[in-house]
């Protein structure tokens, strides 16, 4: 695809959908910013080179009601001014009066930050209208939003589709996150082992489908190893499993061809509310006593598991091995997040629990590369098309 850097942007404006749905305290105040930081290549190469760059971006899931002031940009584009070293404006609306007025304002050079685009119903509907406004803003398009490139939004695929005829690409977060995970795919060096953990079976079915045919192993933890130990007629005590996902993962075990991997012990505990304090032990898989429940991979599996990473030369990463936040029941994750970091295999974190998990464990600059995109990432590893980036002009 044509990229940023390809496209004539001096005293143009681009408009540039970026991913700032960042996490916020009770504060409001953001409590991690790589997904700005992430955004920063694209925007200074406009700015750069005397264009003005308009970022429009959604934040959360408001719902149209009471509470939605907290899913406001305005802290992000705080933070941008504070990344870029410069004032950054920020317009209380996304096509009204405020963002026509400042956008019409813009000087070479400068950043406006629009209020987030969920608070106009138009964006999840995919509004052609609302999207026409967005598109009289600018004379070039950028997607540089790969955790949403998933989506059908119309700030992601309306807006491209109104501006045909006009430059439409590709930033530089983009581009590489999908150059990372399709080399991945579609030409792995082997042995390429999946790491899936997380607690639901139901978000992986479909990347597991897609994996146990280009996988050579996949290692899963996490919750779901439950629903899995379930199907394989296991004691799972009190540990959270889906009872109706039970059928589909017999399916998954019986095609796996030995090369769906799951854990042999289990660490359990007597109380979530209070892991540090309740009583734990480690138990073989599938011996879970009644009112205990699975938190973490046993010490058996981590050794296994880590065994089989350090042979591997292409790792993918999606989901906590258990519940990491919280010790001992980080250990499963610690063992694997540093199997992976001493490998010397390609090794792709996808974005959400898993790259919070590597950042807090302290990997975060050991592995080759930690995705912004947490349902992004899972799309392209289940193999599905990104409309959103396929309408892009080609290079
Ligand atoms: C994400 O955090 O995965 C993206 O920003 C997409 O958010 P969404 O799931 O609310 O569409």
């Amino acid at each position: 695809k044509k990229t940023i850097d390809q496209t004539e942007v001096q005293d143009k404006t681009v408009l540039m959908r970026v991913d700032f749905n960042v996490p916020l305290n009770e504060q409001n105040e953001i409590t991690d910013d790589r997904r700005i930081r992430m955004a920063l290549p694209s925007i200074r190469s406009v700015i750069d080179r005397g264009g003005v760059v308009i970022l429009m971006s959604h934040l959360g899931r408001p719902t149209g009601g009471a509470g939605d002031e907290k899913f406001s940009l305005a802290p992000a584009a705080t933070r941008l001014g504070e990344l870029l070293d410069s004032p950054v404006h920020f317009a209380k609306d996304t096509v009204g009066e405020d963002a026509q007025a400042k956008a019409a304002g813009l000087k070479a050079g400068e950043v406006l930050v629009l209020e987030n685009l969920r608070f106009n119903a138009g964006e999840k509907k995919g509004d052609a209208e609302f999207a026409g406004k967005l598109a009289a803003l600018a004379d070039v398009y950028c997607n540089d939003a790969f955790g949403t490139c998933h989506r059908e939004d119309a700030s992601m695929v309306a807006v491209p589709q109104a501006m045909d005829g006009k430059p439409r690409v590709v930033g530089h977060l983009v581009a590489k996150e999908i150059q990372y995970l399709s080399d991945a795919i579609s030409n792995p060096k082997r042995p390429f082992v999946a790491i899936l953990g997380g607690a639901k079976v139901s978000d992986k079915i479909n990347v597991i489908n897609n994996l146990l045919g280009i996988c050579d192993a996949i290692l899963i933890g996490g919750a779901m190893a439950y629903t899995f130990s379930l199907a394989q007629g296991g004691q799972v005590g009190g540990s959270l499993v889906e009872k109706d996902k039970v059928d589909l993962a017999k399916e998954l075990l019986a095609k796996s061809n030995g090369k769906l991997h799951l854990p042999v012990d289990t660490h359990c505990g007597d109380d979530f509310g209070n892991i540090a304090g309740c009583n734990k032990k480690v138990v073989a898989a599938g011996e879970i006593p009644e009112g205990m429940e699975g938190l973490d991979i046993g010490p058996e599996t981590a050794k296994q598991y880590a065994e089989i990473i350090k042979g591997a030369k292409t790792v993918v990463w999606n989901g906590p091995m258990g519940v990491f936040e919280k010790p001992p029941m980080d250990a499963g994750t610690r063992a694997v997040a540093e199997a992976v970091a001493d490998s010397d295999a390609v090794s792709i974190i996808g974005g959400g629990d898993s790259a919070a998990a590597v950042e807090q464990l302290g990997f975060a600059d050991r592995v080759s590369h930690v995705s912004t995109g947490g349902g992004a990432s899972l799309a392209m590893l289940e193999g599905k098309a990104f409309a959103a980036v396929d309408l892009l002009d080609e290079a």
